[in-house]
């Protein structure tokens, strides 16, 4: 990919990002690559990702299939977006007063977290530090924190502790990418700064990782304007995993980490072999920090879709809520969050624990899969009969999962036949078809299914 400013880089971080893949994508930053050497210490230069045990430490998180994501900072206040800061090029100064506004009400984040059970989600990514700089939690390394400032209280601690009183695991999102300290963005061409803010970095993270018992996710974000070697990654994996050694990470400290990231639209199936995870993350309107405006809501049976088809190519889905300064979320995301969470109180079983599944082609359902149990959900029901081309497993029987209605079957080496079914959708989100085959399902994925009977046609 060719170089790309500073300025344009931000730009696609807007609007753009996701279409152009952020987390996969080989930013290369001039300053960056051509940073002198990190050290000869061999511990910041000995090649390090995550230890090997990924798939004992990631068990709980493919089970899980569904979190919430949580932007909360002072752009919650402004309600412009959390990119309003550098978008709308608003003076360092300025900025730094809205902590005055940034008021929390007490049990914000039980709210969130209850919201999140509610929803049927199992674990929570919140903010830490964004790109604005402003840390959410207590440290001695600045004072642009929140327990210094307005909010005069830590509130990754309250995060935290509703968090686990819900059962959900926790996350912390941090944003390597920082607009307010004075080293942010020079550390790309003056390595004096670069030192002074790699190891403030490094610094926040081990604060983050020391002072809150057991975390469970560690989500980095935006690496500008540093490279791998440049953020010294190797030697801050290594120092998380030392401190939280049953911790995942993700791919944007510019390692691979344990799970990459699709933002903005559903990723991809796993390559056979590949052991990392994938988790898209999505925002529920346009925007993930509080944003007046922005009334660009999906529907629930949007959301349930994307849930499925996460769940269908072996993924998570990481769903965005952007909290207004006072912590409340905005009522649009409880009404969606509030039907979704009632679809997966009766479907939950199709979607925790699923596995990838191969069957895929249909115009009006997706699929999760089980073992040998199919699971058809279908969100535009056609009434009286669904139909699968191409199932090649022979099915055994299948009922409506809800009310465990059996469905008739008819099956050729072409098409099963789902027969008998209401007119109207059982459901309105999504309704589901447990079907129990005889071996795990498989659709064969062909155009055209040239040896089938014509008939003389
Ligand atoms: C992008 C945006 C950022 C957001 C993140 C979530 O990196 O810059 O604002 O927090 O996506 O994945």
């Amino acid at each position: 990919m060719a170089e790309i400013n500073r300025r344009e880089y931000f730009k696609m971080m807007g609007v753009g990002a996701a279409a152009l893949g952020m987390a996969g994508m080989n930013f290369a930053c001039k300053s960056a690559s051509e940073h002198p050497k990190t050290g000869s210490n061999p511990s910041e230069t000995e090649e390090f990702n995550t230890p090997p045990n990924r798939e004992q430490r990631m068990a709980w998180w493919h089970q899980a299939r569904f979190g919430m994501f949580i932007h909360f900072g002072l752009y919650s206040v402004l309600g412009r977006h959390e990119w309003a800061m550098e978008e709308e090029g608003i003076p360092v100064v300025e900025y730094m007063k809205l902590d005055q506004q940034f008021k929390p009400k007490p049990g914000f984040a039980k709210a969130w977290a209850s919201l999140a059970k509610q929803a049927g989600m199992k674990y929570m990514v919140m903010t830490t530090k964004h790109h604005e700089g402003f840390c959410n939690f207590a440290t001695d390394l600045t004072p642009y924190c929140a327990p210094k400032q307005g909010p005069g209280r830590d509130l990754v601690k309250e995060y935290v502790e509703a968090a686990r009183s819900e059962g959900m695991r926790v996350g912390f999102y941090y944003s390597l990418m920082d607009w307010h300290h004075p080293d942010g963005a020079r550390c790309a061409h003056d390595e004096a700064a670069r030192r002074r803010f790699v190891d403030y970095t490094h610094g926040l993270i081990r604060d983050l990782m020391s002072h809150y018992g057991k975390i469970d996710i560690l989500w980095y974000d935006v690496a500008w304007p540093l490279d791998a070697k440049g953020w010294e990654s190797s030697k801050m994996n290594r120092m998380v995993f030392d401190l939280q050694p049953d911790i995942i990470v993700n791919n944007r400290n510019k390692l691979p980490g344990d799970f990459s990231t699709p933002e903005q639209h559903v990723g991809g199936p796993l390559k056979k072999g590949d052991n990392r995870g994938w988790e898209t993350c999505m925002t529920m309107n346009d925007s993930w920090g509080y944003n007046k405006g922005d009334d660009d809501w999906k529907s629930p049976k949007t959301v349930v879709r994307d849930l499925i088809y996460c769940s269908q190519g072996g993924g998570n889905y990481l769903l965005n809520i952007g909290p207004m300064g006072d912590g409340s979320i905005p009522e649009p995301s409880v009404r969606i969050l509030t039907a979704v969470g009632k679809w997966m109180e009766k479907h939950g079983n199709a979607i925790y624990g699923s596995e990838i599944c191969q069957v895929r082609n249909s115009t009006y359902a997706g699929f999760t899969r089980k073992g040998n149990t199919l699971y058809m959900h279908v969100y535009f029901w056609p009434g009286e009969y669904v139909a699968i081309g191409g199932l090649k497993t022979k099915v055994n029987s299948a009922r409506i999962m809800t009310t465990g209605q059996p469905v008739k079957v008819e099956q050729t080496e072409f098409q099963a036949k789902f027969t008998g079914l209401p007119q109207k959708a059982p459901d309105d989100l999504a309704t589901v078809l447990e079907i129990e085959c005889d071996g795990e399902p498989i659709q064969d994925t062909l155009w055209v299914r040239e040896d089938r009977p014509r008939d003389g046609v």
